[in-house]
């Protein structure tokens, strides 16, 4: 039985991107250092506001059973949701959660140690783009709404493929370009600043998985679209889960009242009576065969 923590710190999680990029997908930087802050200060809180991250988990497992894997790999497993499911359905198998924010493992093992007794599972910190496993590690990969948080797919990708043994398969979730197009929509009658993440198009991101020899890619391309009843519940969900802009190209300091009251002004007005207003997570599921 193995039943631990296993945590790396300093450089490793703080790496910047490698300076191999071939494909042109690359997003602007965000600082991996914050990223881990942000999201491991909302670890406590993280379940209650994660409402669109468990129906998008679901969705994923909707695709997939655990049942013949022996090694497992839940990459951005956040509080454990996902890692949780996988060893409950297949109590069998080790499942390694992986995370760049220690707090969210921390929060993760904790939650879980009541029932984990007699199951195989481990908490590891690291970054996505640097997967400290070696390589025809898994047999099953399972990532939910991660990858979108990191600069370079392309070596993202790569990696998933060097972890994976030959016939493994990953599933992986991530949001496209129009994601959250309503509220970017709303600052762009503000000011010119980048308030909101950058997401890359469908395309970029098969055009990064392509660069790798995967046996099979499907991918599954849908808008989403979720209702909130005022500016307020959206953002208050963004900042609950921890999602902070994290782009280079935001305004500095703090936003003014004037210009906070004038984008509640706009984004409600999109307000449809009995529904609330709408936003968009433009969703891409990928399968993927080693
Ligand atoms: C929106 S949460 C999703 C968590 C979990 N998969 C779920 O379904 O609830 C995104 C997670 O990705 C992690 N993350 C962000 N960048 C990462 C990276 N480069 N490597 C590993 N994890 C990362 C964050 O710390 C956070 O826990």
């Amino acid at each position: 039985m193995l039943l631990s923590v296993v945590l790396t710190t300093g450089k490793r999680i703080c790496d910047g991107i490698q300076s191999d990029n071939k494909v042109n997908s690359i997003q602007s930087l965000p600082d991996k250092t914050r990223i881990a802050r942000s999201f491991g200060l909302a670890a406590e809180k993280y379940d209650q506001y994660a409402h669109l991250q468990r129906d998008i988990g679901d969705k994923l497992f909707a695709g997939f059973s655990a049942e013949n894997a022996k090694d497992i790999l839940d990459l951005g497993s956040g509080t454990g949701y996902c890692a949780s499911k996988l060893s409950l359905e297949n109590p069998f198998a080790t499942v390694i959660s992986m995370d760049l924010a220690e707090a969210m493992l921390h929060f993760a093992k904790q939650g879980r140690q009541l029932d984990q007794d007699e199951l195989n599972q481990s908490w590891l910190c690291g970054d996505a783009e640097h997967l400290p496993f070696s390589h025809d590690s898994f047999d099953l990969v399972v990532s939910n709404l991660t990858i979108q948080w990191c600069a370079n797919p392309h070596q993202v990708f790569k990696e998933l493929f060097r972890v994976m043994k030959p016939g493994a398969e990953a599933w992986v979730s991530t949001f496209a370009e129009k994601t959250l197009v309503e509220l970017k929509e709303s600052w762009a009658t503000i000011d010119s600043y980048r308030h909101v993440n950058n997401f890359l198009s469908c395309d970029s991101i098969l055009q990064s998985l392509n660069a790798q020899p995967f046996s099979a890619i499907n991918h599954f391309h849908s808008q989403e679209i979720y209702f909130y009843d005022s500016l307020g519940s959206l953002t208050g969900e963004l900042k609950g889960i921890g999602a902070h802009n994290q782009n280079a190209g935001q305004a500095s300091g703090l936003t003014g009242k004037t210009k906070l009251r004038k984008l509640k002004q706009d984004f409600e007005k999109k307000n449809i009576p009995g529904k609330g207003i709408p936003v968009t997570y433009d969703l891409v599921l990928l399968h993927l065969v080693k």
